[in-house]
């Protein structure tokens, strides 16, 4: 704490919420209530039928004010959807918004604990406990304001691009589009048609140059490639490799466009063995320059490459592709024979679905092949066989096309790669460029000032790249005009004495924040960019001299709710109840545990989650300090590798983990007491799942001896 916060005398009032019956109905909030009175530095507690209401508002305002409280815990729901509107309440109050705190007595109580009266009010207590030790310990803290220059660089010239540039330079902007072959297109230059709406592409994409061209704020930098990306959110330099010759720009904002390239099917269906075997891509590029004088017979195959077969996603364009290009071979050659061996239709939207319609009434053929045995395609003198099993109608089939067109997915080019590598924005287990929140921030890195759109993002039509681009466009145009934004104040920091200027950070760190410096006095020292800064805390955790802390996630913060967790230590015999420590990131596990209490998953009421931003924060010390504060068995889990919402910080939690393990094995401790979980916010069955799992294995170990928790020489 800092010497001002330990002068004054912490008061904190707790607000314990009903949710209506939602939590009144499964525990004891009155008692609830109670027992917060008891609690070191409580010096109010009241409960609310709904304290996120107007009334439940004023009512901590109020509060605040008649009890000079300090300090705010709130007893209800989820910190993930309702803690902006507490703090603001705080805010209101004259109360600095990070000295409020959350106890999540719903979603990971009375929601999962439904049957469990006795027990799960036992458990609301205990959160509410562990929530007041936190608040005693928190500090108010700044935001950090950025001046936020107004220019804004996109990188891709492929239709997402374009529109994006366009979108941002007709708002007044200083605008740099950067493509890295001589033409702007993209994929739109190899397009036939696009459909729903049938146009030509050339016209869209020349109507899209010609507007580019007449916007006044924007330079198309055409042959140019990104060499390197320097400073942060607002103030980037971005310096460009225009065939040898340099140039530096200053950067407000940036928006990802690469886009993603079509798979070459090489080694799939005697791809290359044939001119007559071809992807979507070249045959519409054929039908573009009027390449086919005849076609009789036409045979698609769809999921070529994809759903398992190279990579395990749907393409999602491909069935739409396909069937745009089957009414385009029948417009042209009306009584030529298409047909689509498909493993399901997936075409999505009314309008696509009218497409598959009209497809149909105009004589295309849909056939399911079995995917555990997908059609071959052989080449024999020159002639192309096709193989399939009709699966509906259970019967081998076989043909002689004229035409082979494989339907393959799209995949993340190598532009891509460098870019994310040199942005450092995280990619998923399908390559494609991940965004912060697949709903809050669709279009956003996590990286403030970082934006993306298009198929680097994942397969997409024209008309969803374009939404995107606009999406990405309005949100990289914000920050500008406001000029000076405000960031998160959870940053990390280096006591400068502490630290012995290993380096640990600047390797650990996801965001190059930390630097080695020497300071006048010689000393080598870390010294941490706070604008780089996300907060995820895998550098604290880390340091081998303690040296590193983070804003709001402190050791004794942290440490504070590990040892309220359990007071007692278990019960051994007949009446052990196992006593588990959880620790979660905030953006998956912890979201996967609520939705296992929104999903009314029932598990049981032995765990006590502590959070943190991310996985990469829970520093081993955490783990050790729970089994010795009466933990049976501890918990680790965050987002699933290639998810983690700080680029790969779960990388370091999965080494530190495997460390851990070792440790623990020397110690003689079952390896069952310490468990890794990757756990996504759509996985809450997996959650509770894991929890009953690791109570029923703990419960058959007993109680843990204590006396083995030390480290043998
Ligand atoms: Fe979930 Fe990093 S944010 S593990």
């Amino acid at each position: 704490m800092s010497e001002e916060s330990k002068k004054e005398e912490i008061r904190i009032g707790v607000f314990i919420c009903h949710c209506g019956a939602n939590i009144a109905g499964f525990l004891d909030v009155v008692e609830v209530t109670e027992y917060a009175k008891t609690l070191p530095h409580v010096v109010y507690a009241e409960h609310n039928l709904y304290t996120c209401a107007e009334d439940g508002l004023s009512a901590i305002r109020n509060a605040i004010k008649e009890h000079k409280l300090n300090r705010v815990v709130v007893a209800s729901c989820t910190p993930r959807t309702h803690e902006p509107l507490f703090r603001q309440a705080c805010e209101e109050a004259g109360l600095n918004k990070y000295l409020f705190e959350f106890a999540n007595i719903r979603d990971q109580c009375s929601w999962v604990h439904m049957k469990e009266w006795d027990k799960a009010t036992r458990k609301a207590k205990d959160l509410v406990r562990m929530s007041v030790a936190r608040a005693a310990l928190l500090e108010p803290q700044e935001e950090i304001k950025l001046d936020i220059y107004p220019a804004a660089l996109v990188i891709g010239g492929g239709v997402s691009g374009m529109t994006a540039a366009l979108s941002i330079a007709n708002q007044g902007f200083e605008t740099h589009l950067v493509e890295k072959e001589p033409e702007l297109g993209g994929m739109l230059r190899s397009l036939n048609r696009i459909f729903p709406e049938n146009r030509r592409a050339d016209e869209v994409l020349e109507e899209l140059k010609e507007r580019i061209g007449k916007a006044s704020n924007l330079t198309v930098h055409l042959s140019t490639s990104i060499k390197e990306v320097d400073g942060y959110y607002g103030n980037f330099q971005v310096t460009l490799d225009m065939g040898g010759q340099i140039e530096t720009l200053k950067i407000g904002t940036i928006i990802v466009a690469t886009g993603a390239s079509e798979m070459e099917p090489v080694g799939l269906y005697s791809y290359g063995e044939s001119p007559q075997i071809v992807t979507q891509r070249q045959l519409e590029m054929g039908l573009k320059e009027g390449k086919y004088k005849n076609l009789e017979n036409v045979v698609m195959i769809q999921c070529v490459g994809s759903r398992g077969e190279r990579v395990s996603y749907c393409s999602r364009v491909c069935c739409a592709t396909a069937i745009k290009n089957a009414l385009v071979i029948k417009e042209i050659f009306p009584e030529a024979r298409v047909e689509i061996l498909h493993n399901d239709i997936e075409v999505y939207g009314s309008r696509y679905e009218a497409n598959y319609q009209r497809a149909r009434e105009a004589g295309v053929l849909f056939k399911k092949y079995d995917p555990q045995a997908r059609p071959q395609v052989l080449v024999q003198d020159g002639e192309i066989t096709v193989r399939f099993h009709h699966q509906l109608m259970n019967r081998d089939m076989e043909y002689h096309p004229d035409l082979v067109v494989l339907s393959t997915p799209l995949v993340m080019n190598q532009e891509g790669i460098d870019v994310a590598k040199m942005l450092r924005v995280p990619l998923g287990s399908d390559q494609f460029m991940f965004e912060a929140h697949v709903k809050l921030r669709p279009v956003d890195f996590a990286t403030d000032g970082l934006y993306l759109c298009g198929t680097c993002h994942g397969p997409a039509d024209i008309t969803e790249s374009i939404s995107q681009a606009n999406a990405a466009a309005s949100h990289a145009v914000n920050p500008m005009i406001q000029r000076v934004v405000q960031t998160e104040a959870i940053t990390a920091y280096v006591n400068e004495e502490a630290c012995v200027g290993c380096g640990f950070c600047v390797w650990a760190c996801p965001f190059a924040a930390p630097a080695m410096v020497t300071r006048e006095d010689g000393k080598m020292v870390s010294r941490i960019n706070e604008a780089l800064c996300k907060g995820c805390g895998t550098c604290a955790a880390g340091c081998p001299s303690y040296a590193i802390t983070t804003r709001h996630f402190k050791n004794d913060q942290a440490l504070s709710m590990i040892h309220a967790a359990f007071p007692q230590p278990s019960r051994g015999g007949e009446e052990f109840d196992p006593q588990i420590i959880a620790f979660t990131c905030n953006w998956c596990s912890y979201a996967g545990a609520d939705l296992a209490g929104v999903s009314r998953f029932q598990y049981p009421p032995n765990i006590r989650i502590i959070r943190f931003m991310c996985s990469g924060r829970i520093d081993p010390m955490f783990v050790f300090e729970a089994f010795r504060s009466n933990a049976d068995a501890v918990l680790v889990s965050g987002c699933h590798i290639g998810d983690c919402h700080y680029i790969d910080a779960n990388h370091r939690t999965r080494e530190r983990f495997q460390a851990m393990q070792e440790i623990i094995a020397e110690m003689g401790i079952e390896p069952e007491r310490l468990r890794l979980a990757w756990i996504s916010a759509s996985e809450g069955e997996k959650f509770a799942q894991t929890i009953r799992e690791m109570v029923e294995e703990v419960r058959k170990l007993g109680p843990l001896d204590k006396s083995k928790l030390v480290v043998k020489a």
